[in-house]
């Protein structure tokens, strides 16, 4: 598959924190897509990594300062020739730069005087990060239009735990690769996706799930969010951080997951139920935790949880409705049967039996049938792959209706 960065010229903006490391390999990982990247450091940035690393992987000259006699007007040539602006790591020095024009070097300087959609992946201290100050800049650029790829939580260069953490170079580099592609393709519109398993309380200290890892669904919410699109990610109990863009919600039960998907469809265009949504639950609510002493055999008896799906497609009120199946058996067949049964404008199926789909890893192998009954089969990729995948069958199907 050709890369949507391939010959793109993309400006990489290195600002001065601990993550600038990390932008060895987002160049890395640009120009195996085939694009040309330009390393811009700021003066902060120099004391964390020597610009002949970037010069090495990037294959040209790091550009540092702003007036050099040779190259006159550097910062507006720049400006012109760039697909995209990646600014990462981004401190919170940069970010307030750009919120308020100012133009003192040439890293602030090219991102004043470009028209090419800018992506910032902000890197910094946890307290800086949550600072209101820092926050409205933010909200600031994000107005205008430019994009923000994490922070994430985990361990800071402090040793400390905390939201501040740049986001890691791979997921960088498809966010940019979705922005160049498809930008502001779902602007203005709100989509909700649901993602992970449900636990269904047994008693106190136990519950039924599944082995979803929400890796799907969250792939889904990053890709909308990269178009564009709002996104209202409703999710089961993962291990995964949530896109910082998109409104979170963090549920347990079928019935949690029902509610709130149920109290927000009014106003969104569109639901991508990629939960597994558990399909029974405990008939008997138990208080405290149950003893062996009940007994050799114990049975616990099971009520069918509400399908929320279904529900969706009954109500549809002219909102696209995506739904996912995975089957180990008649995979087609039933793909096509739920697609008719809960009333759905896609159905994104696989084959859990498959090496490489399905739960807990990363890639998946599906097949995209629309209510017409065109099938789309995807050989094995990544799951941000796929949800590449999806949400342009979503743009197809929408194309009628927003114009
Ligand atoms: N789904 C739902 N509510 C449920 C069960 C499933 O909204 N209680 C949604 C899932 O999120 C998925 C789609 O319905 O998008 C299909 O789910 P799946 O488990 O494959 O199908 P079921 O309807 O449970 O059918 P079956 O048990 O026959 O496989």
């Amino acid at each position: 598959m050709v890369s949507a960065l391939k010959d793109k010229n993309i400006l990489l903006g290195i600002t001065g924190s601990i993550a600038a490391y990390k932008a060895a390999e987002i160049i890395r990982l640009l120009r195996k897509r085939g694009a040309q990247v330009y390393p811009i450091m700021t003066r902060a940035a120099t004391y964390f990594v020597h610009p002949i690393t970037f010069q090495t992987l990037a294959s040209r000259r790091v550009v540092l300062e702003l007036f050099r006699q040779e190259d006159k007007i550097k910062h507006i040539s720049l400006a012109e020739l760039a697909d995209a602006l990646l600014i990462a790591p981004a401190s919170a020095n940069i970010i307030a730069k750009l919120a308020n024009g100012i133009a003192d070097d040439i890293l602030s300087t090219v991102a004043l005087a470009t028209k090419a959609p800018v992506l910032i992946a902000p890197a910094m201290n946890h307290q800086m990060y949550v600072n209101p100050i820092l926050q409205q800049n933010i909200d600031k650029l994000k107005r205008v239009g430019v994009k923000f790829i994490g922070p994430e939580k985990g361990q800071l260069a402090s040793g400390k735990v905390g939201i501040g953490r740049m986001s890691e170079p791979s997921r960088i580099v498809e966010c940019l690769e979705s922005l160049i592609q498809c930008r502001d393709e779902f602007k203005g519109k709100c989509f909700l996706v649901t993602a992970g398993p449900t636990r269904e309380r047994i008693d106190e200290v136990r519950f039924i799930s599944n082995y979803s890892s929400g890796k799907m669904g969250y792939a889904l919410a990053e890709e909308g969010i990269c178009r564009g699109a709002r996104i209202i990610l409703v999710s089961g109990p993962t291990s995964l951080v949530p896109p910082a863009e998109a409104e979170f919600y963090r549920v347990e039960s079928a019935e949690e997951m029902r509610k709130k998907v149920m109290e927000e469809f009014a106003r969104v265009d569109g639901v991508l139920m990629a939960a597994a949504v558990s399909d029974f639950r405990p008939e008997r609510k138990r208080e405290g935790k149950i003893k062996k002493s009940v007994g050799e055999r114990f049975t616990l008896e099971l009520r069918q949880n509400p399908d929320i799906l279904s529900e969706l497609g009954k109500r549809k009120e002219g909102k696209i409705l995506v739904g996912f199946c995975a089957e180990t058996e008649n995979l087609e067949e039933e793909a096509k049967r739920k697609l008719r049964e809960k009333n759905l404008d896609l159905i994104v199926a696989n084959d859990i039996t498959l090496e490489g789909a399905g739960f807990g890893v990363d890639t998946n192998i599906v097949v995209l049938i629309d209510r017409y009954g065109n099938l789309t089969h995807l050989s094995k990729r990544s799951k941000r792959e796929v949800a590449r995948a999806v949400w342009d069958k979503i743009k197809e199907i929408t194309k009628n209706l927003y114009r």
